[in-house]
C-alpha cells in the first residue's frame, strides 16, 4: 500500500515536471537583476533619481494608473524625493482633483498637498473599457506585490517589464490588442509599451538623458519608495541595532573574563 502511495507521488511530481515544461513556453523569463541604490542593508534611495521617476510617473503612467496611498505632501517628506514644501505645493496645484462644490455636486479642483494622487478612471468599469477590458492596477504597493518577499525582486521585474517589450518569436501569435512581453505571465499584455521613445520627458539641467532604460530605472526606483516610504528609517534602525549588539557582546566577553578571573579551570 505503501509503496504504492509513493509511485503514485512519483508519477505525479514527474508529471507536474513535465507539465511545468511543457508550459515552459509562456512561463515568464526571469528578469535579470539590475543594480539599485536602494537594495542591502545600507540602501538609501537617490533623491534626484526619485524626483525624475516622479515626473515619468506623472507624464507617462498617470495617464492610465492611479497610486491611491500616496499624497502630495508625502513627495516632500524625508526619506522620499524631498522636493522642498513650495514644489510639492505647485505640484499638487498642477493636477485636477475631484471634489464636491458646496452644492454637493461633483467639480474638479486643483490639487492641495494634503490630496491624494487622483486615479485616472472613476471606476474600474470606465478603466477597463479604456484598457481592452484588462485593469490597469494601482501602483501604490505594486512593488512589493511583485517582490515575492525578496528584495530587489519587485524592482527588476518592473524594470524588464517596461523595457522588456519585443517581437513575438516564431510560433507565438499575439491576441489583438494585446502586446508581447516575455517578462509577463503569459506572454501578451495590456498595456502598451509605456516608454516607447527615448526623450519621452524632459527633466531639468544636471540629470542624465532621458533613455528607455534610464526613464524605467527611475520611474521603478520612484515605485520603491512609494511601495516602502520608510525603508530608509527601518534599515538605519537595523544597523544602529547591530552594532549596539556587537558593542554589547565585546562588553558582556570582558565581565565574564573579569567575573571568573580568580577561578582556577
Ligand atoms: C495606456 C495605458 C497605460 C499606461 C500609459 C501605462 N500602463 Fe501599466 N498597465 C496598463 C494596463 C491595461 C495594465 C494591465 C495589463 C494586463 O493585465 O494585461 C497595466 C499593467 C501594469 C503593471 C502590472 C504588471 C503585472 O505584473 O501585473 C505595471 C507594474 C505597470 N502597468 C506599470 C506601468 C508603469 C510604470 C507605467 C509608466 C511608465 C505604465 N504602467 C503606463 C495600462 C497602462
Amino acid at each position: 500500500m505503501r509503496l504504492l502511495a509513493i509511485a503514485s507521488l512519483f508519477a505525479l511530481v514527474l508529471s507536474s515536471g513535465a507539465q511545468a515544461a511543457g508550459g515552459g513556453d509562456t512561463a515568464r523569463k526571469h528578469p535579470e537583476p539590475q543594480s539599485w541604490t536602494f537594495t542591502g542593508p545600507f540602501g538609501t534611495f537617490d533623491r534626484q533619481q526619485l524626483q525624475r521617476g516622479y515626473q515619468v510617473y506623472k507624464e507617462v503612467c498617470a495617464a492610465c494608473h492611479g497610486m491611491k496611498l500616496l499624497s502630495f505632501r508625502n513627495l516632500a517628506q524625508p526619506g522620499g524625493p524631498e522636493f522642498s514644501a513650495a514644489q510639492a505645493k505647485a505640484l499638487a496645484a498642477g493636477v485636477q482633483v475631484a471634489a464636491l462644490n458646496d452644492a454637493g455636486e461633483p467639480i474638479e479642483r486643483p490639487g492641495t498637498v494634503a490630496d491624494r494622487f487622483p486615479s485616472p478612471y472613476p471606476n474600474e468599469k470606465a478603466a477597463r473599457a479604456a484598457n481592452n477590458n484588462a485593469l490597469p492596477p494601482d501602483l501604490s504597493v505594486i512593488v512589493k506585490a511583485r517582490a515575492h518577499g525578496i528584495e530587489g525582486e519587485g524592482p527588476d521585474y518592473l524594470y524588464w517589464l517596461l523595457v522588456g517589450y519585443s517581437d513575438p518569436p516564431p510560433g507565438e501569435t499575439v491576441l489583438e490588442g494585446l502586446y508581447y512581453n516575455p517578462y509577463f505571465e503569459g506572454h501578451q499584455i495590456a498595456m502598451p509599451p509605456p516608454l516607447a521613445t527615448d526623450g519621452q520627458v524632459t527633466w531639468p539641467e544636471g540629470n542624465p538623458p532621458a533613455t528607455k532604460q534610464q526613464m524605467a530605472k527611475d520611474v521603478v526606483a520612484f515605485l520603491t519608495w512609494a511601495s516602502e516610504p520608510h525603508m530608509e528609517d527601518r534599515k538605519a534602525m537595523g544597523v544602529k541595532v547591530f552594532l549596539f549588539l556587537v558593542f554589547l557582546c565585546v562588553l558582556l566577553y570582558f565581565a565574564y573574563k573579569r567575573q571568573w578571573k580568580d577561578v582556577d579551570h
